[in-house]
C-alpha cells in the first residue's frame, strides 16, 4: 500500500463536533435568518452536531429582549426546519439564545455585544470562540467590521478562534469586490473568513466530486476528446418575491450566473486536487476560473433576456416590470445566458453553455455533459433518426441524482436505436436525507472547514468574467421572453448558431 504523508489519519467518517463556541448574527431579523440560519442552528442541535457549551446571538435594530428573540426562533424554526420538533431540543437551544439591540453605527450596542461575548464565557463555557455572521446588506459591511475591529472582537488571541461569514453578493463588480475584500481581510485573517456560496452546501454539487474522482468510468470521457458541450442550467419558476430592492439593482447575472453557476463550471472542468482539502480544491477551481473566456461575438453568444406576463403552472403572472418595487420602464434582466470556453488542455473547444433565469417552467438545476456522436454507426441511417447525443446529467435539484442518456434498440423484428435513461435518484437509494446546504455550510463555519467556500481569488476571477457581460450590455433592453417559457428566442439562437440545442430539462 502507498502511504501518502499529506493525508489526515483522522477517521472522517465519524461525524464531528465543533468546540465551545458562540454564533453571533447580525441582521437577525432578515429573511435569510429566519428561513435558512435559524433552522439550520436547530437542526444540528436536533442532529447532535452543536457543542453543549454553544450560544446564538442576535443582533438587530429592533427593541427586543432575550424572549421576544426566542419567539422568533421557534416561529422560525417551526416554520422552516427539515428535521422533525422536539421539545427538548428547542428547550436546550432556547437557554442559549441572547439579543442584543442596536444600530450599526452605536458603539454603545457594539461595547455591550463584546461584553456579552465576555459574560458567555462565564456562562456557557464558549471558551471565547466565536463566528460573526454578517446577513447584512453589503453596503452596511464596514460600519459593522470597523466595529468589530476597534471593540477587538475580530482578534483571534491565542486559544480563541473569531471568524467571518460574509454572504452573497460580494461586490457588484471587480473592483468593488476587490475593496470589499480588502476591507474584510484588514479586519480578519484570510483563514477566518468564509464567503458563503449556499450552492457549493448542496449534496448534489459535492457529489460531483465523488462521482468524477472516486470512479474510475467516468473522469476518462471527462475531456474535450469526447465531450461535445456542457450545458449547465439554474432555472426558478419563481419571480423576484419581496426583493425588488436588491434585484433591481442587480440582476440575473450578477445574482447567480457570477457565483452559482461559475462554482459548478468550476468543479465541473477542475482537475483533480493532490487531495481532498480546502486548499488544493480552492486552487484547482480557481485554475478553471482563470482560464474561462467569453466569446468574441457577444451579440449572438451572451443573452440577456426580461420576463414578460404569462403562465405557470395554470396561474396567471405578471411581467417583471409590473412587480412590486420594480421601475415600469426597468431594463434589469431576469434570465441570462453565456457562450463560455475553458482555454485549458482538457476543454479546449468545448463550448460551456450557462443559462439562468426567473419565471422560466419549472424549478430545475442541473449540470449536463453532451457527448460527441460515435464516430461511425454501423447502421442504416433510418436505424438512427431518433438517437441524440449520449448525455450525463447530474441533477442538482430537484430529484437530486444523476442520469446517464445513451441509445438503445427498440424491441421489435427491426433495428431501430432510440434514446434511453439510466436514472440515479438520491431518493430511492439513500435512506437518509440530505441536509440543507445552510446546515452544513454553518456547521463547517464552526469547525473551521474552508473546503465548500470560495476563496478570494475565485471571487474575484469571476467577476473577471462578468465585468465585460455587464459593460456590453450596459444600456440595453433585454430580449423579452413569456414567463413560463425558456428564456428569450436570442437563447435558443445562442445555441442554434452553432448546430445545438438547449436540453428541456
Ligand atoms: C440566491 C439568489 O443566491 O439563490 C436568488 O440570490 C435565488 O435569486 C436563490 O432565488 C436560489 O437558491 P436555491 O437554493 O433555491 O436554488
Amino acid at each position: 500500500m502507498i502511504v501518502n504523508p499529506l493525508r489526515d489519519p483522522r477517521d472522517r467518517r465519524l461525524p464531528r463536533v465543533p468546540e465551545p463556541c458562540a454564533l453571533v448574527v447580525f441582521g437577525i431579523t432578515g429573511d435569510l435568518a429566519r428561513k435558512k440560519l435559524l433552522p439550520a442552528v436547530y437542526d444540528l442541535a436536533n442532529r447532535g452536531l452543536l457543542p453543549t457549551n454553544f450560544a446564538l446571538l442576535g443582533f438587530a435594530r429592533r427593541d427586543w429582549g432575550d424572549t421576544e428573540f426566542a419567539e422568533l426562533a421557534r416561529d422560525a424554526i417551526r416554520q422552516h426546519a427539515r428535521t422533525p420538533w422536539r421539545e427538548e431540543v428547542w428547550e436546550r437551544l432556547a437557554g442559549s439564545v441572547h439579543f442584543v439591540q442596536g444600530s450599526f453605527d452605536d458603539d454603545t450596542a457594539f461595547d455591550e455585544l463584546a461584553a456579552a461575548l465576555g459574560e458567555l464565557e462565564g456562562t456557557h463555557g464558549i471558551g471565547g470562540n466565536a463566528a460573526f455572521y454578517l446577513s447584512i446588506p453589503p453596503g452596511m459591511f464596514p460600519v459593522v467590521l470597523k466595529q468589530m475591529q476597534r471593540t477587538g472582537m475580530a482578534e483571534n488571541t491565542p486559544g480563541r478562534w473569531r471568524r467571518v461569514v460574509v454572504e452573497k453578493p460580494f461586490g457588484t463588480d471587480l473592483a468593488s469586490s476587490r475593496e470589499l475584500n480588502a476591507l474584510v481581510d484588514s479586519v480578519f485573517s484570510a483563514d477566518d473568513v468564509f464567503r458563503i456560496d449556499h450552492y457549493l452546501g448542496k449534496e448534489t454539487v459535492q457529489n460531483l466530486m465523488a462521482l468524477r474522482f472516486a470512479n474510475s468510468l467516468f473522469e476518462p470521457v471527462w475531456n474535450g476528446h469526447h465531450v461535445d458541450s456542457v450545458q449547465i442550467t439554474m432555472a426558478e419558476d419563481v419571480g423576484i418575491g419581496g426583493r425588488a430592492g436588491f434585484y433591481e439593482k442587480t440582476g440575473a447575472a450578477r445574482d447567480v450566473l457570477q457565483n452559482h453557476l461559475l462554482q459548478l463550471l468550476a468543479l465541473t472542468a477542475m482537475e483533480e486536487p493532490v487531495e481532498f482539502s480546502a486548499e488544493e480544491i480552492r486552487t484547482e477551481k480557481l485554475k478553471v476560473l482563470r482560464a474561462v473566456s467569453l466569446p468574441e461575438d457577444l451579440s449572438t453568444f451572451a443573452v440577456r433576456g426580461q420576463y414578460e406576463q404569462g403562465w405557470l403552472a395554470g396561474e396567471r403572472v405578471r411581467a417583471y416590470r409590473q412587480e412590486e418595487g420594480v421601475d415600469p420602464a426597468s431594463t434589469t434582466e431576469t434570465f441570462a445566458a453565456v457562450r463560455l470556453g475553458v482555454e485549458t488542455r482538457r476543454w479546449a473547444g468545448v463550448p460551456f453553455y450557462l443559462r439562468a433565469g426567473k419565471r422560466l417552467p419549472r424549478r430545475v438545476t442541473e449540470i449536463a455533459l453532451v457527448f460527441k456522436r460515435a464516430p461511425h454507426l454501423p447502421f442504416a441511417d433510418t436505424d438512427t433518426e431518433e438517437l441524440g447525443n449520449n448525455q450525463l446529467v447530474v441533477r442538482v435539484q430537484p430529484d437530486e441524482g444523476v442520469t446517464l442518456k445513451f441509445g438503445s434498440k427498440v424491441p421489435g423484428s427491426v433495428m431501430e436505436v432510440r434514446d434511453v435513461s439510466m436514472d440515479f435518484l438520491y431518493g430511492e437509494q439513500f435512506t437518509e436525507t440530505s441536509p440543507e446546504a445552510y446546515e452544513r455550510l454553518l456547521l463547517d463555519v464552526l469547525l473551521g472547514d474552508a473546503t465548500l467556500f470560495p476563496r478570494n481569488a475565485e471571487v474575484e476571477a469571476s467577476w473577471a468574467v462578468i465585468d465585460p457581460l455587464e459593460e456590453f450590455w450596459a444600456g440595453s433592453e433585454p430580449a423579452p421572453y413569456r414567463a413560463g417559457e425558456w428564456g428569450p428566442r436570442a437563447a435558443d439562437a445562442m445555441l442554434a448558431a452553432e448546430g445545438r440545442r438547449w436540453r428541456r430539462p
